[in-house]
């Protein structure tokens, strides 16, 4: 017997989504799927992946441990690729608003919304915000995701925005779950610089952005852009800086007004636009030629009764199309994988083999990590979940309720509904 060792074997249906870099246009349907499949991972990298009987054929040891999987199917880890799980305080009456027919825009414009968030994670101790992000992210991992992006944005000075990345990066130290952190610092614009958008702006180029890029405390740089909070050209500032600092770049574009976000990720080489919902025919075509993963995000458009972004239209216009909750307080209060499928494939036209593909390997291009995660494929991570059923395609069909097993990161059993849930 060997330690580190794990052996994932007589699979009904191995879906590998095989491939280190983006799936684009009609490449999303391809799943590689292997029937009777098995994965074998040493030290927490696969090291061999076929059929059960030609993986253990190949197989000189016994494996620490066996996982049969005989009559489930077995899929990679999912990625979040857009969340802001590390933040004080709620805002469900602020949803209730929204029911009873306010806008998001108007509730933001009379000093609710994310500032409202701001008020309650300056407020937080770092204990309670370390607390409650850990919570969301077991949360997270019980759908199966293993790695998943997380934004700031709910600080706006410098003190707070620093203290929700520090504490995104303990809590990526203790969970199995890997953190992404992004930067969001230009999230809202703070009563103090209300008019004053551009000397915000300055503040955050000058006074936070550069700490952040010397402590290493973000991968990514975002900002929301959008009519009455960033504009186009203050975007462009900021977003330039900071990749000339040598951070990667995301927007949140043309979510509620077509502004031009799409047309500016493209021009700006932003490793994914996010959103979307207005997106224009100009902005997707170039984001695929410069290939720019144009995230979605259902579960907000639905929270905000919002029609979906064009997912049909981007995909047949050879866009790499990635799907992420974006988990907030505020806009979308759910971190719900089973819901983001449902809609995707019922409501944005995707198939469910597009839809896998979005919140795998394409989820992990919208991260920077293709290469290493997001597909079952030797050489990268073993982060591997099976569902109780014996095809992907429950996913979608049985809307709405969660259909994973079990999930293994790094090569490690760390959820198992059967157990009782999360085991570390
Ligand atoms: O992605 N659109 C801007 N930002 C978040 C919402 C944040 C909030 O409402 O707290 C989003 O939807
Ligand atoms: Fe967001």
């Amino acid at each position: 017997m060997k330690k580190g060792t794990i052996l994932i074997k007589n699979a009904a249906e191995l879906v590998t989504c095989s491939g280190f870099g983006p799936k684009f246009g009609k490449a999303m349907e391809e799943l590689h799927i292997i029937p009777n499949g098995a994965v074998y991972i040493e030290d927490g990298i696969i090291q061999m992946v076929g059929t059960t009987e030609e993986v253990e054929r190949k197989l000189t040891h016994y494996p620490e441990q066996v996982i049969d999987a005989a009559g489930k199917a077995v899929l990679p880890g999912f990625v979040d690729s857009h969340t802001h799980f590390v933040f004080g305080g709620y805002r469900a009456e602020e949803f209730s608003w929204r029911l009873r027919g306010d806008s998001y825009m108007e509730i933001m414009e009379r000093g609710g919304g994310i500032i409202n968030s701001v008020r309650a994670t300056k407020e937080a101790s770092r204990e309670e915000l370390f607390k409650a992000g850990k919570k969301r992210l077991d949360s997270m991992l019980s759908f199966g995701v293993t790695t998943a992006e997380g934004k700031s944005g709910y600080g706006l000075d410098y003190e707070t925005e620093i203290k929700q990345l520090e504490v995104m990066k303990e809590i990526d130290q203790v969970h199995p779950v890997d953190v992404v952190k992004t930067f969001l610092g230009a999230h809202a614009v703070p009563k103090e610089y209300k008019g004053r958008e551009d000397e915000f702006i300055d503040f955050i180029i000058e006074k936070v952005l550069p700490e952040v890029v010397e402590r290493n405390l973000a991968e990514f740089c975002d900002i929301f852009c959008e009519k009455n909070v960033f504009s186009v050209e203050q975007s462009r500032r900021l977003l330039t800086k900071a990749k000339e600092m040598g951070m990667k770049l995301k927007l949140h574009a043309d979510e509620i007004v077509q502004l031009g976000g799409a047309e500016l990720a493209a021009e700006l080489g932003a490793v994914s636009a996010d959103h979307l919902l207005q997106a224009s025919d100009q902005g997707i075509k170039a984001m695929a030629e410069k290939g720019v993963i144009t995230t979605l995000l259902p579960n907000t458009a639905f929270s905000l009764r919002e029609h979906y972004a064009r997912a049909r239209y981007m995909i047949d216009h050879k866009c790499a199309v990635a799907l992420a909750t974006d988990l907030n307080p505020g806009s979308c209060f759910t971190e719900s994988i089973p819901l983001t499928f449902a809609l995707a494939t019922l409501y944005m036209g995707m198939s469910p083999e597009e839809a896998v593909t979005a919140l795998t390997l394409n989820g992990a291009a919208a991260v920077g990590r293709a290469d290493t995660i997001g597909s079952i494929d030797v050489g990268k991570k073993g982060d591997i979940i099976l569902l109780e059923f014996p095809s992907y395609k429950y996913i979608p069909y049985h809307v709405g309720v969660n259909t994973v097993e079990k999930v293994v990161k790094n090569g490690q059993l760390v959820f198992d509904k059967e157990k009782g849930g999360i085991l570390c």
